[in-house]
């Protein structure tokens, strides 16, 4: 499963960067605007630090202006994926910007029915928000099962990435069922490599070689 970041921020980025696990990034306007700077530069940095699929989205809500800023948010770097909202116009300017060879992520997808257009259209990414959909009762996971059980008949090149993600379990249910990626925050990225058997094991076995004054 490839592990993104869901985020915009420079330095946490990098962080998780040099750990090596980190194989792209995915950002949205609420995100871009917690940041300083100017927000094309700030996603050029991003693209030289991770080195894969860095994913800008359009504020356009209509075909034209989608194409306009997809344009302009492909020639920041040979890394950008345009991101287009899982509307009508969203799903044209997918089938339109994937035509061109512009790799394109679908967002704010809510139904198997929106991802099988997406598909068609495509897209290189569908982001179903699975904590979206639990937050008002649903069962976002059942979601991501369902878009791959479909997508599995067929051959489109859409990769499930598992979005609005808020804990690991989201990303290791994800995981199980085959889901192609997660994008996740800093918070959750982190998690992942936590427990606390690890750090008490950790501790047990450094105070016991230190207590006997070994030395290696
Ligand atoms: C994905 O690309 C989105 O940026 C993100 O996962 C949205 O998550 P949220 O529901 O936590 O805002």
């Amino acid at each position: 499963m490839k592990l993104f970041i869901d985020s915009g921020n420079i330095a946490d980025i990098q962080k998780l960067a040099d750990i090596g696990i980190i194989d792209g990034v995915t950002t949205n306007p609420s995100l871009l605007v917690k940041e300083p700077g100017d927000y094309r530069e700030n996603l050029k940095k991003i693209c030289q630090i991770v080195k894969g699929p860095v994913s800008g989205e359009v504020t356009a809500t209509d075909f034209a202006g989608m194409m306009q800023q997809g344009h302009d948010i492909a020639k920041i770097d040979p890394y950008m994926v345009v991101k287009v909202p899982l509307t009508r116009d969203g799903i044209k300017a997918c089938k339109a910007l994937s035509g061109e060879g512009i790799r394109v992520n679908v967002t704010l997808c809510f139904s198997a029915a929106q991802a099988l257009l997406a598909a068609k259209a495509g897209a290189t990414f569908i982001s179903p928000f699975v904590g979206r959909l639990d937050d008002i009762g649903h069962d976002g996971m059942e979601l991501i099962a369902d878009i791959l059980e479909m997508l599995g008949h067929y051959s489109y090149k859409a990769e499930v990435l598992v979005a609005s993600v808020r804990s690991p379990v989201h990303v290791i249910k994800g995981a199980r069922m085959g889901a192609h990626v997660a994008t996740c925050p800093f918070s959750v990225l982190q998690q992942l490599a936590k427990h606390p058997l690890t750090d008490i094991g950790l501790k047990k076995f450094l105070d016991d070689w230190n207590k006997s004054g070994a030395k290696i």
